[in-house]
């Protein structure tokens, strides 16, 4: 088995396991950033010496928000140049996520010391569960097909968005 892509964006060292790896560098470096998001949602859930959680579930929560923007017009696009059949089914999964996080973030004014735990697992649950089952199933559906025809460009990714 390969060892995971580490990858470094400022001092930070993203890793993506073998099971999420499409084999794109630039959308495997995203993916992690997202998982690792994942990661932060869990470690605040757990925190036992912090007392108010708020502002650091909204700061996740927002730069999920604006890396998965960035990572989804990445990846249609991608979609759309190799001309990939399912397209339009897959960009209902992103908006639907989309959707998904804009509902977290918009119940964060009305938290309380009382909900905010309630809230993260809630968060870092379907967080975990959709990005697995997004990337494992949905995202590899355009790997095979991008492999089947002959098209995988796994040596020269688009250029990554700003980040
Ligand atoms: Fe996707
Ligand atoms: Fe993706």
């Amino acid at each position: 088995m390969r060892k995971g892509s580490g990858v470094t964006i400022g001092m930070k060292q993203y890793e993506v396991s073998e099971e999420y790896r499409t084999g794109n560098e630039t959308i495997d470096q995203q993916h992690a950033r997202m998982l690792d998001h994942t990661q932060r949602a869990y470690q605040l859930f757990t925190d036992e010496n912090m007392l108010f959680k708020c502002a650091d579930i909204n700061k996740i929560l927002e730069g999920l928000s604006f890396h998965t923007a960035a990572h989804f017009a990445y990846e249609e696009e991608y979609m759309r140049e190799i001309g990939f059949d399912q397209l339009e089914e897959h960009i209902k999964r992103h908006e639907a996520f989309s959707r998904k996080l804009q509902e977290f973030i918009d119940r964060v004014p009305r938290l309380s010391l009382d909900t905010q735990d309630e809230m993260l697992g809630e968060v870092f649950e379907y967080l975990q569960e959709w990005w697995k089952v997004h990337i494992t199933q949905e995202d590899m559906k355009y790997v095979e097909f991008a492999e089947k025809r002959g098209c995988s460009d796994r040596s020269e990714p688009l250029p990554h968005p700003a980040n």
